[in-house]
């Protein structure tokens, strides 16, 4: 985990930023508690050693990874000025490199015009959209689907806009018939389309609601806070690369580089197509905005203080591995891609296991097999926790029986919902452990169905 080698980058990079101060009187800075720095730290770092290992690949549970190296230092370089991206006068070089980064990740969605920023993550990057959607069609109602991130119905009641879940279908994709009945009652002010849902990583049909939209007549918000980066990837199924490929005609697109994107937290990202919508977030702030002319991200942003330092994270990352088709950020998620595969295809050779449908992203979801979906969700259980004694970390989740349908064989479906597994192989390296992750799971698993 440590690499020794980046601490000596910072230093040099610090040197180098400090020098730029150079004119400056030198002053004796105040910091109180100075010598108790270091004792400070080191019983910080008692602290978090309880934590599960995120940054290993035997770590195959939850969304979450290490920030890249060049992240990491760039967020720790910048806190050195600590800017704030309000207001020019809080962070001129950040603002810039915001402005660049949101560019290079609306410019990856096919937009050359836009409007964006960067916000606290992919919630506060929806209820951004959802708010925009709300200010043009007032009173009409959201709907997102049932797998939709659960934040949507939440987000939706602060705005006082009414939401209903559509229904999925067998894959976890938004249920199109369903969307038709729902929009042919009228009142649907915005659909929002999830490419890649937190659960399964199923894309919503991008292809149907756009058709639908052409019929009724809605506002699309794309979360794909998640899956957004995958549109770069080459080895996507044909359905979900139809997906990506028409991101570009939905009206508003979240991000969260904090997610696939390789950033610390909290980084997420809205764009919206059309920049004229620039003029619903219009206020004064009579004492923020006068040092330019120039847009202030605080002008086009629901949140004040925002963390510079996210943004030059974000803007280096993309300056050493450019958001390109077949660029090395590709061929590291097109490595998540084959870790997938590669897990969910021995899963569906063993007859211990019970899978639903094959991954579209990077996220699997299995259950051991059993007499009835309640023994087999009591087995899933012990099986975590039996993988966890032996440092692999998978994830839980609840998901409708339904997504297994199927595979049951004879099992019983004594319940409506199955406890699954559920792995998000999120680092590239999975691509190569996916090996040493089966020979454990096989090993918890004989632990907990031998006994
Ligand atoms: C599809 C989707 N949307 C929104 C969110 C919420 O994002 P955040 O946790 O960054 O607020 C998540 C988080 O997992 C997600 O997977």
């Amino acid at each position: 985990m440590l690499d020794k080698a980046s601490l000596k980058i910072l230093f040099e990079s610090l040197e180098r930023l400090d020098a730029g101060f150079a004119a400056l009187p030198v002053f004796d800075a105040r910091v109180p508690g100075a010598n108790r720095v270091a004792e400070t730290l080191a019983e910080t770092a008692e602290r978090l050693q309880d934590n599960y290992p995120y940054f290993h690949p035997l770590y195959a549970g939850q969304m979450l990874k290490p920030p890249h190296p060049v992240a990491r230092l760039a967020y720790a370089l910048a806190q050195w000025i600590n800017p704030n991206n309000h207001a020019l006068d809080g962070g001129r070089a950040t603002s810039a490199m915001e402005k660049e980064a949101v560019a290079g990740i609306a410019e990856m969605f096919g937009w050359r015009e836009h409007l964006g920023h960067l916000c606290g993550g992919g919630t506060m990057a929806n209820l951004e959209a959802l708010w925009v959607a709300g200010q043009l069609a007032p009173g009409k109602k959201i709907l997102a689907s049932e797998q939709a991130h659960y934040t949507h119905g939440r987000i939706s009641s602060v705005l006082q806009l009414p939401f209903a879940a559509v229904p999925c279908d067998a894959h976890g994709r938004m249920d199109l018939a369903k969307l038709r009945e729902h929009v042919a009652g009228g009142e649907v002010g915005t659909v929002v389309a999830t490419m890649g849902t937190t659960a399964t990583g199923s894309v919503d049909s991008l292809a149907g609601i756009l058709e639908l939209r052409e019929k009724y007549g809605f506002r699309i918000h794309a979360d794909a806070a998640y899956g957004g980066y995958f549109g770069l990837v080459g080895n996507l199924g044909d359905e979900t690369r139809r997906g990506f490929d028409l991101l570009h005609r939905v009206d508003s697109i979240v991000i969260d580089p904090h997610k696939h994107g390789l950033q610390p937290y909290g980084c997420g990202c809205v764009v919206f197509r059309d920049p004229g919508v620039g003029r619903l977030y219009k206020h004064d702030s009579p004492y923020t905005y006068f040092s330019s002319s120039e847009l202030h991200l605080g002008e086009i942003s629901l949140e004040c203080s925002r963390p510079g330092a996210a943004a030059a994270a974000l803007w280096a990352t993309q300056k050493l591995l450019p958001l390109a088709k077949g660029g090395e950020f590709a061929r590291g998620l097109e490595d998540c891609r084959k870790a997938a595969v590669d897990f969910h295809q021995r899963l569906e050779k063993d007859a211990r296991f019970l899978t639903a449908f094959p991954p579209e992203l990077d996220i699997v979801v299995f259950a051991p097999c059993a007499g009835s979906v309640g023994e087999a969700s009591e087995r899933s259980r012990k099986i975590f926790e039996a993988a966890a004694r032996r440092n692999l970390h998978l994830a839980v989740a609840e998901l409708p029986t339904s997504f297994f349908e199927a595979n049951l064989r004879e099992m019983k479906k004594d319940r409506v919902s199955l406890t699954c597994l559920r792995s998000v192989l999120m680092k590239p390296e999975h691509r190569e452990w996916v090996g040493r992750i089966w020979e454990i799971l096989g090993e918890a698993t004989e632990e907990v169905v031998g006994q």
